[in-house]
């Protein structure tokens, strides 16, 4: 093929096909997925070699590749692992440790409220306590259904990797103009986009969703996407201690950073290097960064009836007439 008149889609592709995914770590590297225990991989990483490590631990609260453990012993393991990355962070990098509730008989306790000071113990340094906000999930019926988790970034110094211009939203009025005074005719907001905040709406990959496997617990893609784009640069380190799919390496890769992770599940190491490697000749299917989320009321999916234009049951949950409150309770 003439290399001029591949695009540069093409080109990173090819160049980094060529790549294999090793499962043992090695600076020379660009993706490896080892297939066992976290911390022997972090014992093979040179100190203070990635500059961001960002993973999602198991909850505790009893899924298919976790034995339950009590709080105290969990907490533990927890502090053993991340004090090895603490290790293997570069003096510039950050670590996002993405999680969600233990629930003890009924009593939810926030994870990221018991890791705090094993991390803040360690010396790093929080700079945001990010919340994702999802719409699936259980439905409870003795509390609010749980719609949101937290990433919680930290970093090992001051001086560290942010780069605001790569993550930036579109703004509310993009085009606002300051009408008067000395920046009349300037724009009011930055043309480039505003910061994203620390509120993240992102779809979470349920049944519907097109990264869909078989795993319980999946990352989107896209959510990672923006903590590599925003805390790394190209040909940086990026790992994820409990690897899943591979969503963290796909991200790195798609990115043309480095990425690493280990899982101890071996239908899980199979699904993620199936899954690097479809993103590697450019087949995976993911949900793109910048899609909207969506919304029902615009929806036009035939199957979708958008309860506040019908007179259906939910639309007369909330209707004070007693005609609609006797159809609803039917
Ligand atoms: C919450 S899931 C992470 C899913 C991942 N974020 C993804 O996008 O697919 C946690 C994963 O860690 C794995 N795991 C549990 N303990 C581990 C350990 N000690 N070392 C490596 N992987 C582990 C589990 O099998 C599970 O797949």
């Amino acid at each position: 093929m003439n290399r001029k008149k591949e695009t540069i889609r093409e080109v990173v592709q090819h160049t980094l096909a060529e790549h294999e995914i090793s499962d043992e770590f090695a600076l020379s590297e660009h993706v490896v997925v080892y297939p066992g225990d976290c911390l022997n991989l972090l014992r093979t990483i040179p100190t203070e070699s990635l500059q961001l490590i960002v993973t999602s631990p198991p909850y505790n609260i009893g899924k298919e590749y976790e034995k339950r453990l009590h709080l105290d012993r969990y907490l533990q393991q927890q502090a053993q692992i991340i004090t090895e990355c603490v290790r293997v962070l570069s003096p510039r990098g950050s670590i996002c440790w993405q999680v969600g509730n233990y629930v003890d008989r009924g009593a939810i306790i926030p994870l990221d409220t018991v890791l705090y000071p094993i991390f803040s113990g360690l010396g790093l340094r929080m700079r945001n306590r990010i919340i994702w906000h999802f719409e699936h999930g259980l439905h409870c019926s003795r509390r609010f259904s749980g719609r949101y988790e937290t990433i919680i970034w930290f970093t090992k110094s001051n001086d560290y990797v942010f780069n605001l211009d790569a993550v930036r939203v579109p703004q509310k009025y993009p085009g606002k103009k300051y009408f008067k005074g000395p920046k009349a005719g300037q724009y009011s907001c930055n043309p480039l986009g505003k910061n994203p905040g620390d509120l993240w709406v992102i779809p979470n990959v349920k049944s519907n969703h097109v990264e869909k496997t078989e795993h319980p617990c999946q990352f989107p893609v896209e959510l990672i996407e923006r903590l590599v784009l925003s805390l790394t640069n190209e040909g940086d380190w990026v790992m994820d201690p409990f690897l899943g799919t591979g969503t963290s390496i796909i991200a790195a890769f798609r990115h043309k950073r480095r990425g690493a992770g280990a899982e101890t599940v071996h239908r899980y190491v199979k699904l993620a290097r199936q899954r690097i490697h479809q993103e590697m000749n450019g087949t995976l299917r993911t949900r793109p960064m910048d899609k909207p989320v969506y919304d029902p009321n615009k929806a036009s999916n035939a199957l979708t009836i958008t309860p506040w234009k019908e007179n259906t049951a939910q639309t007369m949950l909330f209707q004070k007439n007693p005609k609609y409150r006797r159809k609803a309770n039917r």
